[in-house]
């Protein structure tokens, strides 16, 4: 057993930190959106401050001991370099749009006074953003992992976080808003 392999075990530890974190996200957020008094909604609110640590504690794990490999073994590669780019890009949408969005959210939920929720807190829950934000994220977090599998050269790795980047924006359009876009090129028909 060497220090390396250690690292891969490490490495790969964090990855799947980052993914187990983007599901727990998902079940907080669905159930948010299901709940119909503030109680119920405070129970998912907690559940969401699970990814909110492991999420970014598993990316510094993977960043971390994937550059020690990378200094160590592998120097620079563009599918590494890709693979650093789509981390950049899910902690921006993380923290910059889910994490304020939460946050929003949690202050919200300190004002619901009621038995039922307020509509303006349905509305609120609803967002776009929320849901735009997590499905980027699980799309790069899923052409990251084809980057490190496959280790394409530079055309490649572009190709792959490109494809993932547009594929998570897509899954990211409200659905009324894609079906109508959709009708309106006639694809829908
Ligand atoms: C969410 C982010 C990441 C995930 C899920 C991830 C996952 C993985 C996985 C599963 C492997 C094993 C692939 C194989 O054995 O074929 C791997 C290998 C590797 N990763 Fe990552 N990685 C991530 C980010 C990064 C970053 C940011 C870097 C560099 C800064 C990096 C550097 C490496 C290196 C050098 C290897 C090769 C290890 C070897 O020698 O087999 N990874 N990664």
């Amino acid at each position: 057993m060497s220090t390396y392999s250690i690292l891969v075990f490490v490495h790969v530890l964090g990855g799947v930190g980052v993914y187990v974190a983007l599901g727990i996200e998902a079940v907080a957020l669905g159930g948010l959106r299901r709940a119909e008094t503030p109680g119920d909604a405070g129970v998912w609110l907690r559940l969401h401050a699970v990814p909110r640590r492991l999420g970014p504690a598993a990316m510094i794990t993977a960043l971390a001991s994937g550059a020690w490999m990378m200094a160590t073994a592998w120097g620079r590669q563009p599918w590494i370099l890709g693979a650093f780019l789509g981390m950049v890009g899910m902690a921006i949408a993380g923290g910059g749009v889910t994490g304020r969005a939460m946050r929003r959210l949690r202050a919200a939920l300190a004002g619901e006074s009621g038995t039922a929720l307020s509509s303006a807190f349905r509305d609120a829950r609803g967002s776009a953003a929320l849901t735009a934000s997590l499905r980027v994220r699980i799309a790069i977090g899923l052409g990251i992992l084809a980057l490190m599998t496959v280790k394409p050269e530079a055309a490649g790795s572009g190709v792959i976080l490109a494809a993932a980047v547009v594929a998570g924006l897509a899954a990211g359009i409200p659905r009324d808003a894609r079906r109508t876009r959709l009708a309106g090129t006639g694809a829908g028909a």
